[in-house]
């Protein structure tokens, strides 16, 4: 196998509960995903020289050791003493830096597709385990799961068997937000102690949009709109457009409306476009 074409898609978190502070610095959390189809492509390519090698479309983005592509493929050389390299190719479409999960799940693509590349037979427990070392986020898009559920530190996950297909118009500021200063920031007197999210995932197997509208949560929010207060404005505007509900995902800044249906959220992006340059429709996928 000389070279392997692979999708790379973002999420949203329908709910993110803070449940705690770990000893470790990290935060216990409960949170929903859901996978949707805005996605990067990725080609990975045998490098016979062994040298680690990234390629992208977009300008800011780390080629070195800060970059989570490379941080895998240098992490699975040196473990299992590859003498390959890889020539990864990266088409950006998933905002950077937004809540997205896009660098998580460019990881977890690199793990899987590097796997089958370099023919390491990794067992689903190693791989998840090499998913926990990059990130929190990077198990989620491991899984090739639709829905699941994250617990510890968001990289504890249960796929959700769930059929509903959700539509969103999603917004995403040009504002950097940088994960680890929401967390630094957050109150935890703060935080929804009695949201269950147990009801959310009874509403989405429902298919009852009012429910599901109802309980999205993001314990996040107060310490993103603290940090940025712009933000809140935006986020009436996407409210005042008609979505059902307007939710931040992940640690923000990307604001996703939950929309009844394709022409409800493509009718929403119309209006939206008017005021922001990246508006997206997106789908569960
Ligand atoms: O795991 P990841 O590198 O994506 O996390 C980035 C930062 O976000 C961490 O360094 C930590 O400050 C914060 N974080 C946290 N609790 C989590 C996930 C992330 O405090 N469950």
């Amino acid at each position: 196998m000389k070279s392997i074409f692979l999708k790379s898609p973002a999420k949203l978190n329908l709910f993110l509960k803070v449940t705690g502070k770990r000893p470790d610095g990290y935060h216990n959390l409960i949170t929903l995903f859901e996978r949707i189809d805005l996605c990067d492509d990725i080609s990975l390519a045998l490098n016979r020289q062994g040298k680690i090698r990234i390629f992208s479309n977009h300008p800011q983005m780390p080629k070195g050791s800060k970059n989570l592509m490379y941080k895998v493929a240098q992490m699975l050389k040196k473990d299992f003493q590859c003498p390959w390299g890889v020539d990864i190719t990266i088409k950006k479409r998933i905002p950077v830096a937004a809540g997205l999960g896009g660098g998580s799940s460019n990881a977890a693509t690199t793990l899987l597709g590097l796997n089958r590349l370099w023919k390491l037979s990794l067992t689903r427990q190693e791989i998840v385990h090499y998913a926990q070392k990059i990130g929190s986020d990077v198990p989620f898009f491991v899984y090739d799961a639709s829905w699941a559920l994250g617990t510890q530190r968001g990289d504890a996950i249960k796929r959700l068997f769930l059929k509903k297909k959700l539509w969103h118009v999603l917004v995403v500021p040009k504002l950097k937000v940088y994960t680890y200063k929401v967390f630094g920031a957050l109150n935890l007197k703060l935080t929804k102690k009695k949201a269950d999210v147990n009801m959310l995932h009874r509403a989405l197997g429902k298919s009852d949009l009012p429910a599901v509208s109802h309980l999205l949560l993001n314990d996040l929010e107060t310490t993103i709109v603290h940090l940025h207060p712009n933000l809140l404005k935006i986020k009436e505007k996407i409210s005042k457009s008609g979505a059902l509900n307007v939710l931040f995902s992940g640690s923000g800044p990307s604001l996703f409306g939950l929309a009844r249906s394709k022409a409800h959220a493509e009718q929403l992006a119309a209006l939206l476009n008017k005021d922001f340059s990246q508006v997206f429709v997106v789908q569960t996928l």
